[in-house]
């Protein structure tokens, strides 16, 4: 077992040079600009660079709702939230933001607010039905309106392939523990790059393999919902092996870019004068981030956790030749998701140094936004990268028909600052989405989190700009800060 804890959902609870600045074609308005929308938030006076894409992201299963329409077939999510005790109030994505039924509404909604991206992802059971084999032309009919409602408003389809909701009859048949899954997952996306390759501007093969392994596979919070870290880190090879198998079927015929979306956590010692505090924090950085970009970035597994998971892992002997020079074909893209840093103690215990967000897992960092996205630069190389998802929830309540979430603008706010001085140090960013579009169905936390910048009326579906969206939307318009 691993000496780390986790560092999110274990328990279902109750500046730069100057050079580098031009190059970024990244400024500093001289006086800041005076306040358009909201006013909640002070301008910072930082604009970024004039091809910089504003967006937002959402997934599947969180907000289409329609679970059982027009021959989608249950996933391990309907299987997991619809068993007792799984989520908070025995919630489940039924329904969520029946954005299946909306979508025309939530494509409007999205050009209102100015968006150039969005990010989502493609329910494959919806597509699949049963994982393999016959293809459903409602579900892909479903996703290619979608896609062409995007471009006929202008607004670029960033598509995540597999976003946790895996077809249960995958499951069945061993989900990711089955080396197969891997072939599994090349043709589905296969069919994908086929039915919408010339809409999608860029794809990503995987959401957050990390969370599905450790909230999934070790500590049986979400689906699958086990707590089996030798089976858990099977899973996280054969997910590996999957995006590269994606990434190879991409190559022979997929059109635009492609490549994974990572969460990452930067990882610091509680205490800096310690030295085992910090020879814990390498390792917890080997678990958080290099067991993930190191396969996909240098096609290689990190030396101290193959050592610290033990000579006789089952993951040690599921890997196979080849396997990672598959894992590390090359992508276009890097899809970071930041939300919280780990400060780590001497045993490898996670510590809570800094106050939280609603989600108690979640402590608040900026700086850990600039830390991870130019350590990346400096440990993997000048890859392009696009942050996916960065936000916080907040406990909304409407008052006079308006929500005002004043902690959520002052979370983008200081994230987008850091992220500003990561372009400015020299990081190739290129996008920013936060999470979320819109309120959700937040997984065994169920619709008691509110992550969205719209506001989600669930009994009328009824969607209410919060502050922060007319914010998000002036900071698009004057792309800054
Ligand atoms: C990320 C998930 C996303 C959402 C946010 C809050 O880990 O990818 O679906 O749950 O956290």
């Amino acid at each position: 077992m691993p000496a780390y804890q986790i560092s999110r959902r274990t328990l279902l609870r109750g500046a730069a040079g100057s050079a580098a600045l031009l190059a970024a074609g990244c400024t500093r308005d001289p006086a800041p600009p005076a306040p358009t929308g909201s006013g909640s938030a002070s301008a910072l006076g930082l604009r970024f660079p004039p091809s910089f894409v504003w967006g937002a992201a959402t997934s599947a299963y969180q907000i289409e709702g329609a679970a059982n329409e027009d021959g989608r077939g249950p996933s391990i999510w309907d299987t997991f939230s619809h068993a007792a005790g799984h989520t908070r109030n025995g919630d489940t994505g039924d329904v969520a933001a029946d954005h299946y039924h909306h979508l025309e509404s939530d494509l409007d909604l999205m050009r209102g607010l100015g968006l150039k991206s969005y990010r989502f992802s493609i329910s494959w059971p919806r597509v699949l039905p049963g994982g393999t084999g016959r293809v459903n032309p409602k579900g892909v009919d479903f996703y290619r309106r979608l896609v062409d409602g995007l471009a006929e408003r202008g607004i670029a389809a960033v598509a995540t392939l597999f976003h946790w909701d895996l077809p249960q009859a995958l499951q069945d048949r061993g989900g990711w523990e089955n080396r197969d899954s891997a072939a599994w997952f090349a043709d589905y996306a296969g069919v994908m790059y086929a039915a919408l390759g010339d809409r999608v501007h860029t794809w990503l093969t995987l959401n957050e393999p990390k969370t599905v392994v450790d909230v999934g596979y070790r500590f049986g919070v979400h689906a699958p919902g086990l707590r089996d870290p030798g089976r858990a880190f099977v899973a996280a090879h054969h997910l590996l092996l999957a995006h590269g198998r994606a990434v190879q079927a991409f190559r022979a015929g997929g059109r635009g870019r492609i490549g994974a979306a990572i969460n990452l956590a930067p990882a610091y010692p509680d205490d800096d004068t310690d030295d085992a505090a910090k020879r814990a924090t390498e390792l917890a950085d080997g678990y958080e981030n290099r067991l993930y970009l190191d396969p996909i970035l240098k096609g290689s597994y990190p030396a101290d956790v193959l050592d610290d998971l033990g000579a006789g892992a089952p993951m040690r002997a599921a890997i196979r030749d080849g396997d990672l020079a598959v894992i590390g074909s090359k992508i276009d893209v890097l899809a970071v998701q930041y939300y919280n840093p780990v400060f780590v103690g001497a045993s490898g215990s996670y510590e809570t140094k800094l106050p939280t967000s609603e989600a108690s897992w979640q402590q608040i960092y900026p700086q850990g936004f600039y830390d991870i996205l130019t350590r990346i630069r400096r440990d993997y190389g000048d890859i392009p990268l696009i942050v996916t998802e960065n936000g916080r929830p907040t406990t909304d309540q409407v008052r006079d028909g308006q929500v005002d979430d004043p902690e959520r603008i002052a979370f983008l706010r200081d994230h987008l600052a850091a992220a500003h001085r990561a372009i400015r140090a020299g990081v190739r960013l290129e996008a920013y989405h936060l999470w979320s579009l819109m309120d959700n169905f937040e997984w065994a936390e169920g619709y008691g989190q509110r992550w969205g910048i719209v506001y989600v009326d669930y009994p009328t579906q009824r969607r209410i700009e919060k502050s922060s969206a007319k914010w998000y939307r002036d900071v698009i318009a004057g792309n800054g800060i």
